[in-house]
């Protein structure tokens, strides 16, 4: 199967782009699986576990969502962890994502874990990793979902913290694919973590950093130089940076983008002036993502759906590449990737033939 031509796909109305978007195989590689906790299992959870909750219901749970800024929903997002306690928690989290992602069309997703956020309660990877990897192999089996955990360091926390997690992790290094950087990136340079990244390269993990979300560019930079990253997460404040741009659409480095976090934590004003537009058309490998799905109003098709609806310059061509990108940026083995890429192109390919 090849690739559907620009001429092929310039024959498919943009009419039908929502429907290819929301019904092709697709990889999702920027969510946060603890921010995948819907309030109705912070409610659900709370109840089993006795906790009681500042909120009176799942509404006014909601109604809190209202962020100014990164930190506003940072400070939420590790309030809502509080309810995660037992290995089944955490197992009815996972699961409750992953029957979500499935009626996405996700075939691949690389969720990151926030380790810290659970040992600080003391709660342990004992605890929380039989959970992930019961619920992965669960999604393999009964959904056909590829999974591949990433473990992520919180960057407002000493780097001494992050190497102590590392090795916590290596025990159940069979079941993560990578090391990730998350948190609040103001005042948190990319260069604080350089020996857990030398670290993750020595065990044979993949590395990627949110970079860019709020902090400049120059902190994608540093991702890239310092830390040795194959993908940045967010990267939308690389487009302040022409030379940045044009380094990252030379080495193909991967930006895994959220546009409904990009506008609910005031990254940009609203969806019809998000840059994704413009780091697609630099060449850019971008991708598009949910982040924190249960608190941006929307999983991945929400966020494909909701920018192109937005944005009249998207069309068949752009909706193919993010795609494909997607794909072709996760680090699932080759020939995984071989697969989904031919599922993708023959959906598409009987789009065109049809359009
Ligand atoms: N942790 C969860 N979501 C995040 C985001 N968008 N940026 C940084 N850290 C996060
Ligand atoms: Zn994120």
């Amino acid at each position: 199967m090849f690739a559907p031509s620009p001429s092929q796909l310039a024959t498919i109305p943009r009419n039908r782009v929502a429907g290819l978007l929301a019904g092709s195989p697709k990889a999702e590689l920027h969510v946060h699986i603890e921010g995948t906790l819907e309030p109705e299992l912070i409610f659900a959870l709370a109840q089993r576990n006795g906790v009681t909750l500042p909120y009176a219901d799942v509404e006014a749970l909601r109604n809190a969502y209202a962020f100014t800024d990164l930190q506003s929903f940072l400070d939420l997002y590790y309030a809502g962890c509080d309810v995660l306690r037992t290995e089944q928690d955490f197992f009815d989290l996972a699961w409750a994502y992953f029957e979500r992602a499935a009626r996405d069309h996700v075939v691949r997703v690389e969720p990151f874990f926030d380790p810290q956020s659970h040992t600080a309660r003391g709660i342990g990877f004992a605890v929380f990793m039989p959970a992930f990897i019961q619920a992965a192999q669960r999604a393999q089996d009964e959904l056909g979902l590829s999974v591949g955990w990433i473990l992520s360091v919180l960057r407002h926390l000493p780097e001494d913290e992050a190497l102590q997690t590392l090795r916590a992790a290596e025990p159940w290094l069979d079941h993560i694919i990578g090391l990730g950087l998350d948190s609040s990136e103001r005042g948190n340079p990319p260069g604080k973590f350089v020996r857990v990244f030398a670290r993750a390269r020595q065990l044979g993990l993949h590395r990627v950093a949110h970079a860019g979300e709020e902090g400049p560019p120059e902190f994608v930079r540093g991702a890239l130089d310092v830390l040795g990253v194959e993908r940045i997460d967010h990267g939308v404040r690389a487009s302040e940076d022409a030379a940045l741009m044009e380094r990252l659409a030379r080495q193909q480095t991967p930006l895994t983008v959220c546009p409904l976090s990009n506008v609910r934590l005031c990254v940009v004003p609203d969806l019809a002036q998000h840059n994704l537009p413009q780091l697609l058309a630099a060449g850019i490998k971008v991708t598009v993502n949910s982040d924190d799905p249960a608190y941006f109003g929307g999983y991945v098709n929400d966020n494909l759906l909701q920018l192109f609806a937005a944005q009249p310059s998207l069309g068949a061509s752009q909706a193919y590449a993010l795609l494909r990108n997607s794909l072709e940026a996760s680090f699932a083995a080759d020939a995984d990737k071989a697969l989904w890429i031919a599922q993708l192109d023959a959906r598409w390919q009987d789009a065109g033939r049809v359009a």
